[in-house]
């Protein structure tokens, strides 16, 4: 049972778009309490971030707490025993999600995506997740990564067999120095895309 609990049908409110935001160990996971601050400028919007370990590193989890959300982990989906009716995190999450965003996300869980591996938290999710739930994918890491064939092989499949949006990455200077292909899309643009899928309205 986890220690924080998340039931679905309690945390769903009506007429309300949930986004899921899951990060993973990119730089640009620094850019997750902007697209927090942002989207909920919007009204009747509901977001919750699930973080892989490695993006730990690259934001407090206070500035998304200030932002307005909560970051769960793989440690809240393995505190403590199950017993069969607990809620099990990885399912509620996506019971709950209208929409997911992998924002950003590294070379490593791309390729667990491309290849069905569901060995955290974020990955269980996106491998539970209804076909129909709008899931859009940001690649971001260095040029070398990016050109790796495999890392195309990836996409493809990503985008042809498992059909999620693949949206980027952007040509810049990267974090790591390099540049080239390999930045994450504008952290607005990603709120420009929930905005327009969503149909969501300011708040007066
Ligand atoms: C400072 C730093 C920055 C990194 N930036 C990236 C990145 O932008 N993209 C990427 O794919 N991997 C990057 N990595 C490597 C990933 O963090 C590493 O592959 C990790 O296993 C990813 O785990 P995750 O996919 O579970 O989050 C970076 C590593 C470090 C130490």
């Amino acid at each position: 049972m986890t220690a924080r609990q998340f039931i679905a049908e309690t945390e769903r409110r009506p007429d309300h778009t949930h986004v899921l935001l899951i990060t993973t160990g990119s730089v640009a996971s620094i850019k997750a309490p902007l697209i927090i601050k942002e989207l909920l400028k919007y009204s009747n919007v509901k977001v919750e971030v699930v973080s892989t370990k490695e993006s730990l590193a690259f934001f407090k989890t206070a500035d998304v707490e200030d932002a307005g959300a909560r970051v769960w982990t793989d440690e809240d989906e393995w505190s403590g025993t199950y017993k069969i009716g607990d809620p099990i995190l990885h399912i509620e999450l996506r019971r709950w999600a209208d929409i997911v965003l992998v924002t950003p996300c590294s070379a490593n869980t791309l390729a667990k995506i491309a290849s069905g591996l569901c060995d955290n938290l974020a990955t269980s999710i996106l491998r539970a997740l209804a076909p129909t739930t709008p899931t859009y994918i940001f690649p971001a890491m260095n040029t070398l990564m990016y050109e790796h064939p495999l890392t195309a092989e990836h996409i493809r499949i990503v985008r042809e067999v498992v059909r999620y949006n693949v949206v980027g990455p952007i040509g810049k200077r990267l974090a790591c120095g390099d540049i080239g292909l390999g930045a994450m899309t504008e952290w607005r643009d990603v709120v420009g895309i929930v905005v327009e899928k969503m149909e969501l309205q300011l708040k007066s």
